[in-house]
C-alpha cells in the first residue's frame, strides 16, 4: 500500500473490489466497461490500481504493459472525489513507476470532449499526437478520439 495524501492510499485492484470499481465506472464514464473487462485486466496481469480512504475506494487506474511501452486504459476518479488531485497522483505515480521499470513511453486516448481529461493530461505533460476517428461510442454516434504520449527518457 502507498500513501498519496490526504490519508488516500494506492493498492492493487482486486475482484473484491469490482462491485465498488463499476459503481464509479458507471457513474463517470459516458460509455462504461463491464465486469468482465475489468476482471479479464486483472487477470490478465494488468497493472490495475485503487485508490481508497478509510475503505472507501476513490478511484482507480488500468494500465497494461509491452515491452517498454505503457498505455494508460482507463482512470477513473469517482465524482464526489474529482477536483482533489487523485487524478493527478494516480498518474505521477504511473510516471514513477514507469521511469523506475525503463519503460520509455506511455500512450492513452481520451474523448475529444472530454476537457478535464485533456486538461489533466496535458498539464501533466502529455502530447497530442493524432487522431482515431469515431473511436468512442457517444449519444450522438461516434466520437474521436484524442491520442496523447508522453516519452519518459530524459523525463525524470
Ligand atoms: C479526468 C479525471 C480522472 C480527473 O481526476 P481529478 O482527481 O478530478 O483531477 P485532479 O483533481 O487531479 O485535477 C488535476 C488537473 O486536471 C485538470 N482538471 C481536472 N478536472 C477538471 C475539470 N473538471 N475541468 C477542467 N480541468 C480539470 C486541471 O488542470 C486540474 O488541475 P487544477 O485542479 O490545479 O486546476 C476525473 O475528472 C474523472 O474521473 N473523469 C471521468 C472519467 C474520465 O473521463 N476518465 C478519463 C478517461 S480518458
Amino acid at each position: 500500500m502507498i500513501v498519496l495524501h490526504a490519508g488516500f492510499s494506492v493498492r492493487p485492484m482486486q475482484e473484491s473490489d469490482l462491485d465498488a470499481v463499476l459503481e464509479i465506472e458507471n457513474a463517470a464514464q459516458p460509455t462504461p466497461w463491464s465486469r468482465n473487462i475489468f476482471a479479464e485486466g486483472i487477470a490478465s496481469g494488468h497493472d490495475c490500481e485503487v485508490v481508497e480512504k478509510d475503505g472507501q475506494i476513490a478511484g482507480f487506474q488500468v494500465v497494461s504493459r509491452v515491452l517498454d511501452e505503457a498505455h494508460l486504459l482507463n482512470v477513473v476518479i469517482a465524482p464526489a472525489f474529482q477536483r482533489r488531485g487523485l487524478g493527478w497522483a494516480l498518474i505521477n505515480r504511473l510516471i514513477e513507476r514507469c521511469e523506475e521499470n525503463d519503460t520509455s513511453i506511455i500512450f492513452l486516448e481520451v474523448r475529444k470532449s472530454n476537457t478535464a481529461a485533456r486538461q489533466l493530461y496535458e498539464h501533466i505533460g502529455f502530447n497530442e499526437i493524432g487522431v482515431r476517428r469515431a473511436y468512442y461510442r457517444s449519444a450522438e454516434g461516434r466520437e474521436d478520439a484524442i491520442l496523447m504520449m508522453m516519452e519518459l527518457v530524459g523525463h525524470k
